[in-house]
């Protein structure tokens, strides 16, 4: 029985033949393939601009930056996400009030957003909501009472491109200022490494393409070669080859995210409601996802199991897990930080939460020896 791991890239020929074919180019950095993969991101999303970078987090550093996050400014962060979240707030000087979620989705709801900001007083600018495993938030409430505050909104649909939130593509910034995306090879689309942010706002998008690269500014009046730097900026671009990779990658989004969607709807009518203590996390409302993740909800005390040895015996059954994620607000550094926190629906989410195998070349063979496998270790 071959090993199924949580997450598996599908990198076919097509993929090799059009990263080979740049290498061969002049071509290996910054050249026609990084605008080609912008274009295409656009049209994707229907977003106005796009703007290519390294990884997801440079992505969610470019748009703290492009929102102009300064020390003294504070972000709500939903406190069930990945670290770069967070810490793009970090990055800036500015300073992250963890919001709690919905213990059953690991969204932040409006509800949570208003709990958030009665804690953190004066000096919140931004949102940035999270669509957890490819799982919406609710952007249009979210963003109404964020506008009215006068707040940004950065989206992190790291998990969700290719999804709808309400009647848009994720990432058409409907409601929102930026929306970020990574690339990276866990995802359902994969350029190694690699990331996006969409907009709708052309000087935002001008000010990250400069501050990918180092905040240089060409300057012609001087010379061909001369350029001048008026602020910090970094090397947070994405190479030609990545840029290569995504592309294709991206021409296959339809074919790919129905497979996703096939498994987790197999996934669904075999494990959902397996006991009174099992379930999948609940869809939300806001729009047709494309899954990242399939994430179950196991209260483990009430099965009498416990989460590390599940692991271990699925994991013997060639199954591999993941958990997303321990409540970054739990991290020693926040803690210093911020103190102890006190989000109980964060902390529910986490102490249940499991993500099975899913990915597109998952065989039907395979899909039936993870959902055995489960059954076995579980009931
Ligand atoms: C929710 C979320 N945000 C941001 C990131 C950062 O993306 P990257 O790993 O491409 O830097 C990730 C990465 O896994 C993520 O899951």
């Amino acid at each position: 029985m071959s090993f199924k791991p949580y997450a598996r890239p599908d990198v076919r020929e097509s993929d090799i033949d059009a990263v080979v074919d740049v290498l061969k180019s002049q071509f290996l950095t910054t050249g026609p393939k990084v605008p080609e993969l912008e274009k295409q991101f656009t049209a994707l999303v229907q977003a106005k601009e796009a703007v290519a970078c390294s990884n997801g987090t440079t992505a969610l550093h470019l748009a703290s930056l492009a929102i102009g996050l300064k020390p003294g400014d504070k972000v709500v962060v939903p406190a069930l996400t990945f670290l770069a979240t967070a810490n793009a707030v970090r990055m800036c000087g500015a300073d992250v009030v963890f919001c709690d979620v919905d213990p059953d989705t690991a969204i932040m709801t409006l509800e949570n957003l208003k709990a958030a900001e009665e804690k953190a007083g004066e000096g919140i600018v931004a949102i940035y909501p999270v669509h957890i495993g490819g799982h919406c938030a609710d952007m249009k409430s979210l963003s109404d009472y964020a506008r009215s505050k006068g707040w940004k909104i950065v989206e992190d649909a790291c998990h969700a491109l290719g999804g709808t939130n309400q009647a848009y593509p994720v990432g058409a910034c409907a409601y929102s200022d930026l929306a970020c995306f990574s690339l990276h090879a866990t995802k359902s689309f994969t350029s190694c490494e690699g990331g996006m942010v969409t907009t709708n706002d052309a000087q935002m998008a001008e000010r990250m393409r400069i501050l990918r690269n180092h905040g240089m500014l060409r300057d012609e009046k001087t010379g061909p070669w001369a350029y001048e730097m008026n602020e910090l900026g970094y090397n947070h671009r994405l190479s030609d080859v990545h840029a290569a990779l995504a592309i294709c990658q991206l021409s296959r989004l339809q074919e790919v995210g129905q497979r996703r969607m096939e498994i987790v709807q197999k996934y669904r009518e075999e494990l959902d409601g397996l006991s009174p203590y099992i379930k999948s996390v609940s869809p939300t409302e806001n729009g047709e996802p494309l899954l990242h993740l399939f994430q179950l909800l196991i209260d483990f005390d009430k099965l009498g199991k416990k989460r590390p040895e599940v692991c271990k015996a699925l994991m013997e059954k060639g199954v591999g897990t993941q958990v997303h994620y321990i409540p970054v607000a739990n991290q020693p550094y926040y803690v210093e930080l911020y103190g102890e926190p006190n989000l109980p629906g964060a902390q529910l989410f986490y102490e249940r939460v499991l993500a099975l195998p899913l990915y597109s070349s998952l065989s039907e063979a395979e899909v039936n020896e993870v959902i055995s496998a489960v059954k076995d270790v579980l009931l």
